[in-house]
């Protein structure tokens, strides 16, 4: 090998490893030593299959806790090329549900001293409704637009429906974000608000 070809199969051999430690750092480090067997391996799968087309960030900072994991999980499994099987998601589900009930709890966003509607508006934000939803133009196209909810959908309708997405819809793909009365009563104010 003469000096040429050596620099250049090191120049490789850095690229090489530059390359698989980006791939690599997008990879949560989860402690899943006490983690059942179906989670464990649902962790691995999670890890190749779920940072595919965003960061694991997304899902592991996602609200969500127990069956509300359900929903999204198989929504994602049906993205296409996720390549994803029915028996992978079943895996990623437990590990996602594991993983959402030993890290702590989502607390209950503080609305004191706010009006009704400002704290409506903030529990909006905070809850991460906007990542489905489009109120004024601003917001994600997985749910309907919300701008002007207020002349279709009642108080009654609205607390229901936040407090339990699938006891009103059982197919929905809307999660139960398990929002306490604290949170919904604001948060139907300020939607009924939208006109
Ligand atoms: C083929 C691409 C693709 C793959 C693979 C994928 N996602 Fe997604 N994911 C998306 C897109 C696009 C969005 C944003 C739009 C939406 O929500 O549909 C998203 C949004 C999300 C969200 C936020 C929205 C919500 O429903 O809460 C979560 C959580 C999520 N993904 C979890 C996962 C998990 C868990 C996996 C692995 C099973 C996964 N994703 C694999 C494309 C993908
Ligand atoms: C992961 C995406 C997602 C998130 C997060 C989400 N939603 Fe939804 N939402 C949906 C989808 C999808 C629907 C449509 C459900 C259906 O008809 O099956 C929906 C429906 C609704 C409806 C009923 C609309 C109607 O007229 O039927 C309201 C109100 C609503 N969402 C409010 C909220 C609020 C408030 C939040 C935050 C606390 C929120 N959503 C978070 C996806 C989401």
């Amino acid at each position: 090998m003469n000096k040429h070809t050596f620099l250049i199969t090191i120049l490789i051999i850095c690229l090489f490893i530059s390359i698989n430690s980006d791939a690599q750092s997008d990879i949560p480090s989860v402690d899943i030593t006490n983690y059942p067997q179906e989670a464990k391996e649902g962790y691995k799968i999670f890890s190749q299959k779920c940072i595919k087309c965003h960061s694991a960030a997304k899902p592991l900072n996602a609200p969500y806790s127990g069956e509300a994991w359900k929903t999204t999980v198989y929504r994602m499994m049906r993205k296409e090329g996720s390549f994803v099987t029915q028996k992978e998601a079943d895996k990623i589900y437990a590990f996602l549900v594991q993983y959402s009930s030993s890290r702590k709890p989502v607390q209950a966003v503080e609305t004191k001293g706010l009006s009704p509607i400002d704290a409506g508006k903030k529990v909006y934000q905070q809850r991460g409704c906007a990542a489905c939803h489009i109120i004024s133009g601003l917001g994600g196209k997985v749910g309907p637009d919300l701008t002007a909810i207020g002349k279709t959908r009642n108080t009654e309708f609205l607390y229901k429906w936040l407090k339990n997405p699938q006891a009103v819809k059982p197919a929905t793909i809307m999660p139960n974000l398990n929002l306490t009365d604290k949170e919904i009563k604001p948060l139907v104010e300020y939607l009924t608000n939208l006109k």
